[in-house]
């Protein structure tokens, strides 16, 4: 039996995204994100522009997407009601949202220099995916939602999820992320 029932929002859970961006003084940003889908080097992100990441991300136009394994849930636990922006929304302080310039630290995570873009990689992560901004698309207006088109240009893995004798292939496996 099936019953038709009136969600607020749908949200179905998929795996989660650590995106740095670099602030307005080039410090980093981290946030956690997770309505994100893939084809061929492109990923759409879809993102409130209330936050810092996407003030980032349309101004300086570059992004890594870092993949956390499962082991890193506390660290993504660690950045849930954090923002880089400062004052915090009202609509995020009402539910406790607090702003920290120090993400990278406050989560317990090394920054790492990329190869081709500005913002730092995370090296905890065991896929991390240096990107540059596309196109934005306005959603379901008028709210504050983008689609956020993104171009991967460099893609780093970690040598362990590397299958053997595949130079280019690499382990996905999806339990393996949060
Ligand atoms: C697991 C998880 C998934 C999230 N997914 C999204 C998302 O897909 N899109 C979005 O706009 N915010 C998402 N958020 C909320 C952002 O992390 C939140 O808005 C955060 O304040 C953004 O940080 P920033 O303002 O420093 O960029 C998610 C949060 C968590 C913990």
């Amino acid at each position: 039996m099936h019953k038709v029932v009136e969600p607020k929002i749908l949200y179905f859970g998929t795996p989660v995204v650590l995106i740095s961006t670099l602030n307005e003084d080039n410090s980093v940003n981290l946030a956690p994100m997770s309505s994100a889908w893939w084809l061929n080097q492109s990923c759409m992100l879809g993102m409130s522009s209330s936050s810092q990441t996407v003030a980032n991300l349309l101004r300086e136009r570059e992004c890594v997407l870092n993949l956390p394994s499962s082991d890193l849930a506390h660290a993504v636990d660690r950045l849930a009601l954090l923002t880089g922006r400062n004052p915090v929304p009202e609509r995020k302080a009402n539910v406790g949202y607090q702003f920290e310039p120090d993400k990278f630290g406050t989560a317990r995570l090394t920054p790492q220099d990329s190869d081709l873009i500005r913002p730092p990689r995370v090296a905890e992560c065991p896929v991390q995916l240096e990107a540059r901004l596309e196109q934005v698309h306005n959603f379901e207006l008028p709210s504050s939602l983008k689609a956020i088109e993104v171009k991967i240009v460099r893609v780093h893995i970690d040598e362990q999820i590397l299958m053997t004798g595949e130079k280019n292939s690499s382990f996905w496996s999806i339990s393996k992320f949060c």
